[in-house]
């Protein structure tokens, strides 16, 4: 497969750098964290037996997921090992070789690698800057074929913080509707709307949709490896099932029994993670102010992560030169299959400030 750009990246400097700026998921938590928010779950832990678990989640944790959508059943989830599994559970069981997929763009890799490494033909639909991240909708009709099978959307969006608004959402959800197409809603990110509308899911408006969801981002528990697929349409969810029978087959139960206690608290926990956006928000605008000319953005709308533009120089040796210079590490947006134009920022961590400093220091020597 072509490599994973991004996680090659982060491999090589995420635990070894001063400042990571640019990691997607928030502050994490520890567990006895987790343990506090609910009597029981200490016990539960201790005695918790460490053998295969339900093949599609305890039905705790599925009832638990139910609960952040509107009209979903516990039936209509199937648990995962992090949100990456589903994507491709998704399209292994769905797609062959010569189909063609949508995919609105710059986007998290998986979403068109896997696609391309099963023998689908991809096409970019892109989220313009200009726009405030929107993309077109006659782009989008003008790149439906008859081969097309599915379109994915990434929406609160990595990298850039933005969001489909709910007009488009409403466009593509009829567009797949009409032409008969699968939409898969990459929605990690959701319930992050820290600036924008709150986004639907597209499991709660199509029957003929998967929606992804996880504990990483919005909850800070990427280490549970916990994530799943929503779908009405069970008959996809069984199909799923069949592929990940091949893959982690189940999810460890100590991390399907935290994910459980995190989910019952999970305004609690999302309103963490949205209050440290918010104040990194105000942090990252009062270096933009400073620094005008160098760097730019459209202020993110949701999510943990936000795309700032480099002027007057390529994004990856500008940022190469930070990172040795000064120990902050900003991910390059030649990382996500766009021009060298931008680097990611993460927005989710307390410590951001920090980093900031070291970059407003750098700015200002040069
Ligand atoms: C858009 C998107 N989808 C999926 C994932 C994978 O999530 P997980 O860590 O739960 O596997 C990520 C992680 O960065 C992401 O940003």
């Amino acid at each position: 497969m072509r490599p994973f750009a991004l996680e090659r990246y982060l491999s090589k400097h995420e635990f070894a750098v001063r400042h990571l700026a640019c990691a997607s998921d928030p502050d994490t938590l520890r567990v006895h964290d987790l343990l506090a928010l609910d009597p029981k779950a200490r016990d539960r832990l201790l005695t918790l037996p460490l053998g295969y678990t339900e093949t599609k989640g305890s039905l705790e944790l599925r009832e638990a997921i139910a609960n952040l959508y509107e009209g979903i059943a516990p039936e209509d989830v199937l648990v995962h090992v992090g949100a990456e599994e589903p994507v491709f559970t998704f399209f292994k069981s769905l797609l062959a070789p010569g189909d063609h997929v949508i995919v609105l763009t710059p986007t998290y890799q998986s979403l068109t690698s896997i696609a391309e490494d099963l023998g689908a033909t991809v096409s970019r639909w892109m989220a313009r800057e200009a726009d405030g991240w929107q993309p077109d909708l006659d782009e989008l009709k003008s790149l439906v074929t008859p081969k097309t099978k599915v379109i994915v959307v990434n929406t609160p969006q990595n990298p850039t913080g933005g969001l489909l608004s709910p007009d488009r959402f409403a466009a593509v959800t009829d567009l797949a509707q009409e032409r008969g197409l699968w939409l898969l809603g990459d929605e990690v990110y959701r319930g992050l709307e820290h600036g924008g509308p709150k986004v639907k899911s597209v499991a709660e408006v199509s029957e003929r949709a998967v929606s992804l969801g996880a504990m990483a981002k919005v909850y800070g528990l990427a280490g549970l490896r916990i994530g799943w697929a929503v779908s009405r349409d069970r008959e996809r969810l069984a199909q799923m099932e069949t592929v990940k029978d091949f893959l982690s087959i189940c999810a460890p139960a100590p991390s399907e029994l935290l994910a459980t206690v995190a989910l019952e608290n999970a305004d609690l926990l999302r309103a963490r993670t949205v209050s440290t956006v918010r104040r990194n928000l105000e942090a990252v605008e009062a270096v933009l102010a400073r620094f005008p000319a160098r760097l730019s953005w459209k202020r993110p709308l949701a999510g943990t992560t936000g795309f700032l533009r480099v002027h007057g120089e390529p994004a990856s040796t500008w940022s190469e030169r930070l990172l040795s210079q000064t120990g902050v590490l900003l991910a390059p947006s030649t990382l996500f299959d766009f021009e060298d134009t931008h680097v990611r920022i993460g927005l989710g961590r307390s410590n951001l400030p920090a980093a900031l400093e070291a970059l407003s220091d750098w700015l200002e020597r040069r």
